[in-house]
Formats: C-alpha cells, structure tokens, sequence
C-alpha cells in the first residue's frame, strides 16, 4: 500500500499483513495485522515514527523513496515489529538520530546493534521542535514492555501510542469506520499483552488526560479519529472492577466432564450470571483472553490425566497465571476414574491469580445426582458472589465520555 495523508504534512506509512496468523509464536490473528509507520514533516526537520517488522522493510522503504531527508526515527518501543526495520531505515538516512527512552536504547543496541552514537534519549515530557511542530514524548511503560512512550504531535493534536490503544486488523480503512470489530481487536491485543499490566496502564491513562488529542495513531489496526471510543474502553478494561461474568475453558475425554460444565453453565445463567465456555480443544485462545478480561470468577473444568490434569487445562490455567486477569474467584471441576490430583496441581499453576477458591467439585466416574447437586451449590456460591460484590454486567462499547 501507498503512504496515506493524515494531514498536511502527516502520512501513515508502513505494512498491512492480511496473511499473518500467530504473534510471537502464541497469539492467534484471525485478522492479520499492520505495522503502522508515520512521516512528519516539520518546517525544519523530518521525523520517522517507528518503523516496520523487517519482512515488510521492502514496502516502507518504497514509500520513502521521495523522502530526501529524515533527521529523526523516533522508537517508541524495541519490539521487533515496529524497530525492525530501523537499522535499514538508518542505512538510507545515515545522519538520522533514534529517538527513544534511555531503557529502550539499552534494548535496540541489543537487539538491532544499533551503534551508540545514534541515539538522542528523551526524558518524559521532553520536547523536540521540528521547527513549526513539536513532538512531545510521554513514557508510557509496560504497553507493552517497559521501555514504551507515546508521541503528543502537539499542534496537529495526535497521540502516536505504538501498541498502546492497538489493534491486531488487516483493513484498507484508515480510521476505525467498524467500532465493534476493532472493540474486540483491541481488547484481545490488550488481553493477550497488556493485563498484567493493568495498573501501570492505568496511570498512563491518567497521565493522558492532561493531552489534547483529536486522533490516535496506533502502530497496530486503524486509527481513532474519535478516541473516547478506545479511551473509555481502556478505562473499563484496566479498572479494578470485574464484571459479573464466568469464564469456563475444559476438556472432556469421555463426556463427564462435559456433563458437569452443562449443568454449571446451566445453572449460572438461570441465575443472571454471564457464562463463556471454552472447550479447549477447538477454542481459540485469544477469545478465551478476551473474556477474561472481564470475568469475576474462573472455573477449569479437566478430566484426570495420569492423576494431574489434562494438559490442554494445564495450559490454560498457566495462561491465566501469566495474564493475570482481575478475577476474584476460582474453582475447578472435572472427573476422575481411580485417583486425582487435579486440584493441587490446578491450584499450584496460578500463584498469580489473587483469588478466592471455592469448593471444588471432583467425581468419580459419570457425575451422580449428589454431583450435579454440588454443581447447583457451586453455582449458587458464585451467584452470591458476584451479588455481594455488585458486579454490573459486562459492557460493549461505551461511547459516552469519562
Ligand atoms: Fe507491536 Fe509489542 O509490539
């Protein structure tokens, strides 16, 4: 694709992937993505915001063919993704300084041995004229490692955040023209990224509002050229508040398993309780991630394996314990045929998780009448839960300002 005019004198440039499937060799992209790049031309100086993953160099550097000069390449973040390509950058713009924060030079020269004398790091706050436009450099860390800063274009009102507000979207469309495609991109990108930074995320949010910023150029997905729709959404992702909902990921091998997740999911939702099954043999990861952004209580449901757990289960209470989710309670069910331990094992995958466990349920064999009388308890136990703390159901897209 060509370079796109955002203004005069701002273009996106870089890469749409429309093929690409996983992320760091984990994360599922049923969308694809883009790596969003950005020109200013300042009365001055040019600068380059970020770059491209070096598979797609080639195309970014196509549309920098009638750029002359290049004074600045700023990194906003040292994920190969956006700083790949910068070393080929630099092969045509020699003189041109890195812009990035004092962690993230440590971590380009690591990994792209990018030379010392490239760099200029900025503090937060810093500001660099670009002779009638000014950039201002904001260190937002953990979006999502700890090197991270956003750009505040100040006279064009842009904030340039790399994957903070990002989107994992193959699309033509500049701006984000289908809300509640890229509501969903999003909170998966967050998901899968952000969560268990939510806390630090929110004080960048914090950190924000004093910005005045009429869109915001991601280097994931579309643009928002009505940030409150991502804003708020970010608000109600990274809160301390979950919402009355129930993620359930299982695995059943011969159907009593699947026998005690259809009563539970049956039971909660009777009693307004939001329910996401998951099984985790054809599930993809990324929705589960998605719903556990919300969730007040998580239920593993696995058979037993060789006395543990089956291990696609295993998975995925490590992938709750890495993504740290805000849920405050846990419980796991499941069968067994002659001896178990799936509780203990479960229960030793998520140290992370700051939740309360509630009785399990375990049956031997195909779940009884007592079993599915247990479920009903459980059911009921997590409902009052939920009540006690007020949980609100979850939300879709919340357009009103904060
Ligand atoms: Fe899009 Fe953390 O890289």
């Amino acid at each position: 694709m060509k370079s796109r005019r955002i203004n005069d004198g701002v273009f996106w440039m870089g890469a749409i992937d429309w093929d690409r499937r996983l992320f760091d060799s984990l994360i599922p992209l049923p969308d694809g993505t883009s790596y969003n790049s950005y020109l200013v031309r300042g009365s001055d100086q040019t600068v380059l915001l970020d770059s491209v993953d070096p598979p797609k160099a080639e195309i970014l550097m196509s549309q920098l063919n009638d750029v002359e000069t290049v004074d600045y390449v700023v990194a906003h973040h040292a994920e190969q993704d956006h700083s790949g390509a910068i070393p080929i950058v630099l092969g045509k713009y020699p003189n041109a300084k890195v812009v990035c924060t004092p962690k993230c030079k440590g971590m380009l020269m690591d990994l792209l041995a990018i030379p010392d004398g490239a760099f200029v790091t900025v503090e937060d706050g810093e500001t660099l004229s670009l002779g009638d436009r000014t950039l201002e450099f904001i260190h937002t860390p953990w979006v999502h490692w700890p090197e991270t800063m956003c750009t505040h274009l100040r006279e064009d009102k842009i904030l340039f955040s790399c994957d903070f507000f990002g989107s994992h979207i193959a699309t033509t469309d500049l701006y984000a023209t289908d809300q509640g495609r890229v509501y969903e991109a999003a909170k998966r990108y967050f998901a899968e990224i952000m969560m268990p930074f939510r806390k630090i995320i929110q004080k960048n949010l914090d950190k924000l509002k004093s910005r005045n910023f009429e869109i915001i150029a991601p280097s994931h997905g579309p643009l928002y050229d009505r940030p409150d729709f991502i804003v708020n959404a970010y608000w109600d992702w990274v809160s301390d508040e979950p919402h009355n909902v129930v993620v359930l990921p299982y695995v059943s091998m011969h159907g009593s398993t699947d026998l005690m997740v259809t009563h539970l999911v049956n039971a909660l939702a009777e009693k307004g309780v939001t329910v996401h099954q998951f099984d985790l043999c054809v599930t993809d990861i990324g929705k589960l991630a998605i719903t556990l952004v919300d969730a007040a209580t998580i239920v593993i449901g696995t058979p037993t394996v060789h006395v543990g757990p089956h291990p696609l289960a295993a998975y995925a209470a490590l992938l709750a314990n890495i993504l740290r989710p805000k849920a405050r309670f846990a419980s796991i069910i499941g069968s067994y045929g002659w001896s178990t331990k799936v509780v203990e094992q479960i229960a030793g995958l998520i140290p992370n998780l700051k939740v309360e466990v509630l009785d399990p349920v375990i049956c031997k064999g195909r779940p009884t009448q007592v079993d599915f009388a247990s479920l009903d308890r459980l059911a009921e136990t997590i409902a009052a839960k939920h009540r006690e703390l007020s949980l609100s159901p979850p939300v879709a897209l919340r357009l009103e300002s904060r």
